[in-house]
Formats: C-alpha cells, sequence, structure tokens
C-alpha cells in the first residue's frame, strides 16, 4: 500500500464531493490502485461555516501555506474558484514540487503556460480533467485515446446553465429572462450569472479543449465570445419550424495552419447528436481523421461527478513515475505558425422585419448576391402593418461576407432582427 497527503484548497461544492467520494470510496480505490489518501489539511475562508460533509475542524486553516509548503503533503487539490489567488497557491505547491489537480477552468485558461512552466522546472505533476465538462473524461480522452488523431473538428455543449435554459426555451416557448430567474431560484444558475450566460466559461473550456486537441496552444483571448442573453424566443420557434435546435455551442476547427475557436449560441439540424443533449448534461462531439466522428455525453458539473474527475486524476497522478506534460511549446500566445481567422465558413439564420413594397425583396436578395451567398431555405410570414417577417437559412458562406451583405440591405425598409450560424456535423 501507498499512502499519498493530500491537502484541499477550498471545501465547497466540489471540496466536499471529493471529500466524500474518498471518504466513501476509500477501501475501493486502495483495492484498485494500491493507493490510500490521507486528507491532512483544507484551506477555506471561514473556518467556521457549516459544510455539506462533517470535515473535522481541526484540518481547516485559513493560512494557504499550511497547504502549499507542508513536506508531508505530496498532492495539492484546488477547488477554490477564481483566477485569484488560487493561481498564485497553485504556482506555489507546484514550485514546492508537490503534484497539483485543479478543477479550475478559469485559472487554468488565462494562466496555464504560468502554471505549466512552474510544473516542468520543479518536475511536479499538472491535471485538470475536471476543469472541463465535470465528469466526462474528455482531456485523458484527446490526450491519450485520441492521439493517433488529427482532430479537425471539436463541438461541444460545455456549459450546463446555458443549456438547461436554451432546452426550457425551447421545449416551453419560454422568454430568457424568465427561464433564466427560475434557474437561478432552483441553483441551476448562479446569482451573478455571467461569466455562464455570456459564453465566458464555455471559452475557458475551449482553449483548453482546442490547445490539447490541435497540439498547439489557444489562448482564451484569440476566442470570439457571444453568450446567450439577448437569444430571442422568437427565434427559436423559427429554428424549431424549420427543423433546427438552438444551442451554445463551443466550437474549434482546423483546416490545415489555420483555426476558427468560437463560442455562440448556434442552430443544429435535430438530428444531429448534440440536438438531443438536454437539459444540464454537457457533451463533445469530435471528428478525427481517423476516429471518424465520436461524441462523449455526460455530466458536466455538480458535486459528485466532478468528484468522480478529480480523483481520477489523483488516480492517474499516483500511477505515474514522472508527471505527463502537454505536447506543445505552453506560451501566453498563440502557438507559432498557427492563425486564427474570423471569417469561418457555416450556415445562417436570417430574420429580417421588411417593408411589405415592391424591390424590398430584390434589394435583399441582390445585397446576399453581391456577396456570393445563396439562399437554402425561406419562409415568409403574412405583412402586419406593412411589415413582413422574413426567415431564411444560407448555403454555407463566409462570416465575413454575411455581415458585410447584412450591413448593405439594413435600411428604412429592411431591419435585420437575428443572425445565427448554423452548423452540421
Ligand atoms: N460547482 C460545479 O459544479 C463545478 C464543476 C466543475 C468545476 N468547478 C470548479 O470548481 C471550483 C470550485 O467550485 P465550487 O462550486 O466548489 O465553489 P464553492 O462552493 O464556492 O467553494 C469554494 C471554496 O473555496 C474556498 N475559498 C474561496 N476563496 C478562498 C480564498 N481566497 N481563501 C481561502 N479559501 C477560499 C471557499 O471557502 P469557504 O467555504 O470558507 O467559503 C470554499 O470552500 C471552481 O473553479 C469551479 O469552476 C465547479
Amino acid at each position: 500500500m501507498r499512502r499519498i497527503v493530500v491537502g484541499f484548497l477550498g471545501c465547497g461544492n466540489i471540496g466536499c464531493g471529493v471529500w466524500k467520494l474518498l471518504k466513501e470510496f476509500d477501501a475501493d480505490l486502495l483495492h484498485r490502485s494500491g493507493v490510500q489518501f490521507d486528507i491532512k489539511r483544507i484551506l477555506v475562508r471561514d473556518v467556521h461555516k457549516k459544510r455539506d460533509q462533517m470535515v473535522p475542524q481541526e484540518l481547516l486553516t485559513t493560512d494557504p501555506a499550511q497547504v502549499t509548503d507542508d513536506p508531508e503533503i505530496e498532492m495539492v487539490l484546488e477547488f477554490m474558484g477564481g483566477e485569484t489567488p488560487a493561481t498564485e497557491y497553485m504556482l506555489r505547491a507546484l514550485e514546492m514540487g508537490k503534484t497539483v489537480v485543479t478543477a479550475n477552468k478559469m485559472a487554468l485558461a488565462l494562466n496555464w503556460h504560468l502554471l505549466q512552466a512552474a510544473a516542468e522546472k520543479h518536475g511536479s505533476g499538472l491535471y485538470y480533467e475536471a476543469a472541463v465538462c465535470g465528469a466526462i473524461p474528455i482531456i485523458r480522452t484527446t490526450i491519450d485515446s485520441l492521439m493517433s488523431n488529427r482532430i479537425e473538428t471539436m463541438m461541444g455543449i460545455v456549459n450546463g446553465t446555458t443549456n438547461y435554459i436554451l432546452t426550457r426555451m425551447s421545449q416551453e416557448g419560454g422568454e430568457y429572462a424568465d427561464v433564466l430567474r427560475d434557474a437561478q431560484r432552483l441553483g441551476l444558475a448562479e446569482p451573478d450569472p455571467t461569466s455562464d450566460v455570456e459564453g465566458f466559461d464555455a471559452a475557458y473550456k475551449l482553449s483548453i479543449l482546442s490547445s490539447l486537441a490541435f497540439h498547439a496552444r489557444v489562448p482564451f483571448s484569440v476566442i470570439y465570445r457571444q453568450g446567450i442573453s439577448q437569444v430571442d424566443a422568437v427565434d427559436i420557434g423559427y429554428g424549431k419550424e424549420l427543423g433546427y435546435t438552438m444551442k451554445l455551442l463551443a466550437i474549434a476547427k482546423r483546416d490545415g495552419n489555420v483555426i476558427d475557436a468560437r463560442v455562440h449560441p448556434t442552430f443544429i439540424p435535430n438530428d444531429h447528436p448534440l440536438a438531443s443533449v438536454n437539459g444540464s448534461f454537457n457533451a463533445i462531439f469530435l471528428h478525427g481523421h481517423a476516429c471518424d466522428d465520436m461524441m462523449l455525453f455526460g455530466r458536466g458539473a455538480g458535486s459528485a461527478p466532478t468528484a468522480s474527475a478529480v480523483v481520477g486524476d489523483m488516480l492517474y497522478a499516483a500511477s505515474r513515475e514522472t508527471p505527463r506534460h502537454p505536447t506543445f511549446n505552453n506560451t501566453d500566445a498563440l502557438a507559432e505558425g498557427l492563425q486564427v481567422t474570423d471569417n469561418w465558413q457555416c450556415s445562417f439564420y436570417i430574420r429580417l422585419n421588411a417593408s411589405d413594397r415592391p424591390g424590398v425583396m430584390a434589394h435583399i436578395t441582390t445585397c446576399l448576391g453581391n456577396e456570393g451567398i445563396s439562399i437554402r431555405n425561406l419562409v415568409q410570414r403574412d405583412a402586419v402593418d406593412g411589415c413582413a417577417q422574413i426567415v431564411m437559412i444560407t448555403h454555407n458562406a463566409g462570416e465575413c461576407a454575411v455581415r458585410k451583405a447584412l450591413a448593405a440591405m439594413a435600411s428604412d425598409d429592411v431591419r435585420v432582427e437575428s443572425m445565427i450560424r448554423v452548423e452540421g456535423k
């Protein structure tokens, strides 16, 4: 039996979940791995706070050095959240030669290069399966199982809060603000939902995932981001009529040395595997040149599912003689030789409010035609008060061309109500 002494940085939702899993499943873990984890010290903000688990008071501390600098502690588990001071504490633990396991996508996405440099310099391990999509083993799958692939596309539903909101808007026809309020009441959205609904959380995760998938650093700063706070229930309804489901997707594609990486509301055909991923579930759909299409699906958040990933990392780290580091030069800049394009190709859903007058439709089609954009599908609703609602889906087109066409058609007679990207497989 090998005994590994462990320290926690944080003991909220995830910390308590890891505590519970390590305590309740310890005999099985020992039997399966030959390792026993002993929790020695836990950093919190308030040692008197009531916690979900009966964590002995004497383990709690407000002094980070009691975790990061204790020579007996071999593994430091970080579940504090936020960029600072979590990054500083992890850096300190790595400098002290300890293995760090983190669930913190924000700190990792923003400071991965610093953490990685410290890990490599001091021979420490840095593991982060829990930072992306909770229990879904997408990190290890990408770096180990799919190493023989050139991954060309990754599209994921990586944020449970926004998926829950869009699912309910789609199934019940509810308005965004009402469904968000309900999600907050049920504890499925934070009191300040900005990070989720504006796509920051998804973009942090996409930065990590796309870097691993493309074996090249894709920093958070190059990712295009648009959240769901402006989504109109009217568009979800029209999308449904046309056979599409709306999801907040994190998308990364690579074609040679050109990549696009983006988070935005997206229509996908109802028969796409991601279309049936509902509620707070997460899923990643990817395409590799050898493995072809693949999808991983599961619980992307929550105390027990995230603990499953954390403890999986602890066992993985314990089983390795030397730490595992990424295959690429992990700097804070986009990998040399790579280019990020903002002119990605896909179909587009466009909703217009147009005067019901001769020549207006010709103006719309001319603006699209001038940019080489053709229409695949068009629905026109009877005019009310002299204005008709026009909804169209284009054939594949470039983002820049579509923006240019929409800017040219906007006039007293045409109001552009919405533009939503449409992705297929
Ligand atoms: N919740 C999920 O479903 C989920 C899923 C995947 C990943 N994650 C990630 O896991 C991490 C933790 O999430 P959580 O939901 O467990 O958060 P949480 O419930 O808010 O817990 C945070 C913990 O960190 C402690 N803490 C925070 N700032 C501190 C500071 N400056 N000094 C000392 N202690 C501090 C808090 O102490 P007190 O208890 O004394 O306040 C608390 O124990 C985040 O990075 C999150 O993104 C969460």
